[in-house]
């Protein structure tokens, strides 16, 4: 990153640098970066104001989660030509402790699947679930961002493991159709559209609405708000509408119906998961190889369109986890 972007970022926020690779040191280890991760919190962290995370630097390598190959070691905990994963940062190649990488099961497929829906998508999603909405069988769950990485990773957990009713709020008729035919959704709704998003939802929930997943807050929660049952559950998981505004915006006030309805709304956050990762693996793991989980990906080719594909999070072209190949 060289500049701090106001709004939306743009190309002029980035620099591509070519630069030698340095040498190695005693316990470590030189990967092949294959697939970057390219995600909305990268936004917040491009803010000088304190977030969960470090903020970006003026001039600091970008980026956070990839997965490469071993291509040169000075560890003998990790070999040339092993699979890895951790924060790898949007390069090429980079140079690692190797006690700061994963190895990757080979029988885990696709292998990008670690980025997605076995990464922080996928996790948070099943945290998010299990922690805060307590799903009940034929209780309805709507999720914003229902096509993104962790959308798409709620709605079906929702809808194939626990067995409720799930609607997903989405930004085009395209990724309504994906929603519905593809991954299982009952009902999606393009929010995009010129209609009212509380009569879609209203039409959708015929039930109500008994849990919520918010990842994106703004008016579309204010209208999931006007819509929930008594006693709802609600996982803020994220506000990507607002995290390129300049200004914060006044909203419709969604207390009422915390009170009205005796709702439970909890922040989420995969920092506090550290010490239950490896039991929320294991399930979704299982659940990928017997078929019930799809993983939900965007593929873009190439380092020199990283920029391009975090960018474009904020328009919406991604459906699934957004990834870069290199
Ligand atoms: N709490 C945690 O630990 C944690 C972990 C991971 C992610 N998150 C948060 O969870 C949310 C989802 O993350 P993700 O990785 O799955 O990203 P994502 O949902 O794939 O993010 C991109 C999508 O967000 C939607 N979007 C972008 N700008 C929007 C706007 N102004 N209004 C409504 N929708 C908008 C677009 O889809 P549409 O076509 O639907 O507009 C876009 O495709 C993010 O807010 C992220 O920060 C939190």
């Amino acid at each position: 990153m060289c500049q701090r972007p106001q709004g939306i970022p743009q190309q002029e926020h980035f620099r591509l640098e070519t630069v030698e690779v340095p040498a190695l040191s005693d316990g470590e280890v030189l990967v092949k970066n294959n697939y970057l991760s390219v995600d909305p919190y990268m936004r917040n962290l491009m803010r000088r104001s304190k977030s969960y995370m470090d903020s970006y630097q003026i001039g600091e390598i970008f980026g956070g989660a990839g997965i490469g190959e071993v291509v040169e070691s000075r560890s003998s905990g990790l070999r040339a030509g092993e699979r890895v994963w951790g924060i790898l940062g949007w390069q090429e190649y980079s140079v690692h402790k190797a006690g700061q990488l994963l190895k990757m099961d080979p029988g885990v497929q696709p292998a990008t699947a670690y980025l997605s829906i076995l990464g922080t998508p996928g996790l948070i999603a099943y945290f998010g679930l299990a922690d805060v909405c307590k799903p009940r069988e034929g209780e309805t769950l709507v999720v914003s961002s229902g096509a993104g990485a962790v959308g798409a990773a709620v709605g079906q957990i929702a809808k194939k493991i626990y067995g409720c009713h799930v609607v997903g709020i989405t930004g085009s008729n395209e990724k309504v159709h994906y929603l519905k035919e593809e991954l299982g959704f009952d009902e999606a709704v393009n929010y995009r559209l010129d209609h009212n998003l509380r009569i879609e939802l209203m039409k959708t929930c015929p039930n109500g609405i008994d849990m919520y997943f918010d990842n994106v807050g703004g008016d579309i929660s204010d209208a999931v708000f006007g819509h929930i049952n008594d006693y709802a559950r609600i996982a803020v998981c994220g506000q990507i509408a607002l995290y390129n505004l300049v200004r914060p915006e006044a909203g419709s006030r969604i207390l009422p119906a915390v009170l009205l309805h005796r709702a439970m709304v909890k922040g989420i956050l995969i920092a506090d998961y550290e010490d239950r990762l490896s039991e929320a693996r294991l399930e979704l793991g299982r659940w990928l190889r017997e078929g019930q989980l799809k993983c939900s990906e965007t593929i873009t080719e190439g380092l020199e369109n990283t920029i391009d594909a975090f960018i474009n999070l904020f328009s919406g072209t991604n459906p699934g986890k957004q990834l870069v190949r290199i």
